[in-house]
């Protein structure tokens, strides 16, 4: 990376090409793909229609609530029973460095910002990524990954069917959470370039020769694609991760994404709490290899049936390291003994 921005330096200074590009000067709040399409990459496929009665604000509805209202319409449907988009997916940026997957970078941040940690990747900046549902994500839905492997209507409409167990969007709805996911999209200063690399980036802007190296530079410094890697419970789960678990660490991920659905059976029928009950429930068939062990529901999530369509996702390598599973472990063994 340091020698990709010496050279870039270098060459503008040698007078490759023009320095600088006049008409446009990168700001901070700009978004990352006007910056790109500065480079003459098109983002135009993914543009929402908004002339079918689409609009970012009811996308928001649908996202937050399950449902909108149109004016001059009756309120539609809700899109699922069980669930709603933030149900898995955060709005909010969740990555210190989004150029790398660090789930416990991850879950100190959001911990810090308030906001659950998830087995979904956060919306924002969904339409700055390229490909979806990667990684392993085609051992769950099968063909039905093809599709929306780089088609991002496509991976809404195969979310909300399959992720959210609910009804097919209609066309306005889809563009009108794709309207809203443009909102949400990547500002230059959450890829925390460094004063020399966005006047690098400046100058690779007008530069014919250099150009394709301003984008290189500006696509490492977010993931284009967020990996998923599925991996199995431990083999014994009396020995578990075999790591040595912090229940500290072990707490964050109860309280930010175990309750974050459980508490109160927001979105499933199993109550999770603060109190010991829930411990030792937890605690007793952990080490089982029945389906109410946290290893199986973590590794594994749990499939929906016929007349329970509800589901719990898994977690990934990536949403959850085994070293938080044994974190998570230490914790409610420690709380299931208090
Ligand atoms: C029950 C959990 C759940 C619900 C509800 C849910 N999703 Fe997802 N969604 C997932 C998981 C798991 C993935 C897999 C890829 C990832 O996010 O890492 C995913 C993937 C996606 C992706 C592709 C992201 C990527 O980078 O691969 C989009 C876009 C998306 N969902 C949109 C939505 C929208 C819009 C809704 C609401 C209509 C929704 N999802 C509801 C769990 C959920
Ligand atoms: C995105 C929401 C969500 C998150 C986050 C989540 N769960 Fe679940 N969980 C569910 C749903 C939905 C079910 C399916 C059964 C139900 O509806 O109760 C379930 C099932 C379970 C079950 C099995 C219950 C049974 O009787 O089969 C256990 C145990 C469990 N979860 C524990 C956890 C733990 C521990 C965490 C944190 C690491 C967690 N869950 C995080 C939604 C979630």
């Amino acid at each position: 990376m340091k020698y990709l921005v010496i050279a870039l330096i270098a060459l503008v200074s040698l007078g490759i090409g023009s320095v600088g590009h006049d008409a446009y000067t990168i700001d901070s709040d700009d978004s990352v793909i006007e910056l790109l399409e500065q480079f003459g990459e098109d983002f135009n496929e993914k543009r929402p229609k908004i002339d079918i009665d689409a609009s970012a604000d009811l996308g928001e509805d649908i996202i937050r609530n399950g449902f909108s209202n149109r004016k001059g319409l009756k309120k539609s449907k809700r899109q699922s029973k069980h669930f709603v988009c933030t149900s898995c997916h955060n709005l909010e940026r969740e990555d210190p460095d989004l150029s790398i997957n660090d789930p416990q970078a991850r879950l100190e941040y959001t911990v810090e910002k308030g906001i659950p940690f998830l087995q979904a990747t956060t919306l924002y900046g969904a339409v700055n990524r390229e490909t979806y549902y990667n990684g392993d994500y085609d051992k769950k839905y099968g063909e039905l990954v093809a599709p929306a492997r780089e088609d991002i209507r496509e991976a809404i409409q195969l979310c909300a069917q399959e992720c959210a167990q609910g009804r097919a969007l209609k066309e306005w709805e889809i563009e009108s959470i794709l309207a809203y996911l443009w909102t949400i999209d990547l500002k230059v200063k959450d890829l925390n370039l460094s004063d020399l690399e966005l006047q690098s980036i400046q100058s690779a802007m007008g530069n014919e020769v250099l150009k394709k190296e301003g984008v290189k530079l500006i696509k490492r410094k977010y993931l284009t694609a967020s990996d998923a890697t599925f991996i199995p419970p431990p083999v014994d789960r009396k020995i578990g991760t075999g790591l040595s678990g912090d229940q500290e660490n072990g707490k964050l991920i109860y309280d930010n994404s175990c309750l974050h659905c459980h508490y109160q059976k927001r979105y499933s029928f199993l109550h999770l709490d603060d109190n010991k009950m829930s411990f030792r429930y937890l605690d007793k068939a952990a080490e089982t290899y029945s389906r109410h062990s946290l290893y199986q529901v973590a590794r594994y999530g749990t499939y929906s049936k016929y007349g329970k369509k509800s589901y719990m996702p898994n977690y990934t390598m990536e949403k959850m390291s085994n070293q938080q599973l044994a974190d998570l472990r230490a914790y409610i063994k420690y709380r299931a003994l208090l």
